[in-house]
């Protein structure tokens, strides 16, 4: 058969690392045809690797949809500001996307790319990648055999490591909810996907709370310097250091065995995103004068670093989702209590244990291997796009479900500005309003 043919729009961390990779694995699958990116080295590097001519090469998505349909998808990965325009752009010129999570910064815009996919009748799948792994493929199927009876009640943590934290939501993109989205929806749009996939009911009210605690200039220590490698004083001691996590390489123990933190790393997230090149000198001049290099407690970051979430579901089944960025390791858990029995899951970049144990029958434990890209997400949603787009089996999500899990985070962070419940039937007939109105 031949391959699905794709364009992609954004050749950055995940346009170049976690998709564009599918069709190098899998060429009989897919194949990248044109790629728009104004980075001269990262449209380079897809040339590169795709075998891709000048005139197939493109330095923004406005010049490659002017030539109209040229492949059968659009993969987009641009950042969170700027999915909208790319995307309506490739629906009405007749291309399926994929199209990195959030879909878009407000819930008007979310809807309205969902309207635009029916429209056009293609395909518009979110990168919601962790419904695509064994794991949570697996626990859905549990939850759905009805092992456990009815569900009551439903808890789920996302653990967000604090060099994360600071990597992306201190110091790196996500930190100022006006450049991006606030936290809760794009670090856990995720875990809101698959809350509302595996309860498969609607949820009728929503409350939350969360701040900005931690990582704020009252809270830096004597001595702190405004970036880190300026002689700060307790840089030593520190576990946001700059120079432990991006020199020393400390939380990437696993990643780099055997190999020389002075030397020039693997082009890979997090490394990547400090320079292109990935020396130790590199390195560290991007850490004497980017973004990555100042002190956590002294950025211009405003997104939470905690917030809970707490959800009546239809019937009253209840639940609720912490999210944190003080973690010791990066890991989710959850537990899933049902009128016979409880599911407790475990789920982190190392693989996932799901722990089934009925009220009546034998417990089972199931190991799950992961490793790869979002414990093999990044694979399975192209996999899964590969196979929607030939008319082989549906996605995981629609588009509309995925918008659900965006609804919930914008909800969600109403409620925590305005200390209210919300009142979900309300709150989706008001957006359904405001849209129509303006359409
Ligand atoms: N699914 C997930 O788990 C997951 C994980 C991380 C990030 N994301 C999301 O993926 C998206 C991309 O994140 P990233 O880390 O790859 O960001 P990135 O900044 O590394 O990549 C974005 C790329 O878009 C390019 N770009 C800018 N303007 C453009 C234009 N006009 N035309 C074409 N390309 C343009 C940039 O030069 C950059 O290379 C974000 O929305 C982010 O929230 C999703």
């Amino acid at each position: 058969m031949k391959p699905v043919e794709f364009v992609l729009v954004g050749a950055g961390s995940r346009g170049a690392h976690a998709y564009a990779p599918y069709a190098v694995n899998y060429p009989s699958d897919a194949k990248i045809v044109a790629v728009a990116e104004p980075d001269p080295i990262r449209r380079a590097h897809i040339a590169d690797q795709h075998d891709l001519s000048d005139d197939r090469c493109f330095a923004s998505y406005e010049q490659l949809f002017a030539l109209g349909q040229i492949a059968d998808a659009a993969i987009i990965c641009t950042q969170d500001s700027m999915h909208v325009e790319p995307t309506l752009m490739a629906l009405n010129a007749g291309y399926h996307v994929l199209l990195e999570k959030p879909m878009a910064t407000t819930p008007e815009q979310s809807t309205r790319l969902v309207m635009a996919a029916e429209r056009a009748n293609r395909q518009l799948v979110i990168g919601h990648v962790l419904r695509y792994t064994d794991f949570f493929y697996l626990l859905h199927q549990k939850l759905e055999s009805g092992i456990i009876g009815d569900l009551i009640t439903v808890a789920h943590r996302e653990n967000v490591v604090h060099w994360h934290m600071a990597h992306s939501f201190v110091r790196g993109n996500w930190r100022r909810k006006d450049e991006s989205t606030p936290m809760i929806l794009a670090k856990c749009c995720h875990d809101l996907d698959i809350m509302v996939w595996n309860i498969g009911k609607s949820c009728t009210k929503l409350s939350s709370f969360g701040n900005l605690t931690h990582y704020r200039p009252e809270n830096a220590p004597a001595g702190a310097t405004a970036r880190c490698l300026d002689g700060c004083a307790v840089e030593s001691t520190c576990p946001w250091s700059a120079k432990r996590i991006y020199l020393d390489l400390e939380p990437f123990a696993h990643l780099t065995q055997g190999m020389d933190p002075r030397g020039t790393l693997p082009n890979q997230w997090p490394f990547n995103v400090l320079s292109h090149d990935t020396s130790y000198a590199a390195r560290e001049a991007a850490l004497r004068t980017g973004p990555y290099g100042r002190c956590v407690y002294q950025c211009d970051n405003d997104v939470v670093d905690h917030q809970v979430v707490m959800m009546e579901f239809e019937g009253g089944m209840t639940a609720t989702l912490t999210m944190h960025g003080m973690s010791h390791e990066e890991d989710r858990w959850m537990r899933y209590d049902g009128t016979k029995g409880t599911i407790i899951g475990a789920f982190s970049g190392k693989g996932g244990r799901i722990e089934i144990l009925p009220h009546r029958s034998q417990a089972e434990i199931i190991e799950v291997d992961g490793r790869d890209g979002h414990g093999g997400g990044d694979t399975g949603i192209m996999r899964g796009f590969v196979a929607a787009i030939r008319g082989e089996a549906p996605p995981r999500s629609s588009a509309r479900e995925s918008l659900e899990s965006h609804l919930l985070a914008f909800a969600s962070e109403d409620s925590r500005l305005a200390h209210n419940v919300v009142d979900m039937p309300t709150y989706r007939q008001q957006l359904r309003d405001s849209v129509s109105k303006s359409k």
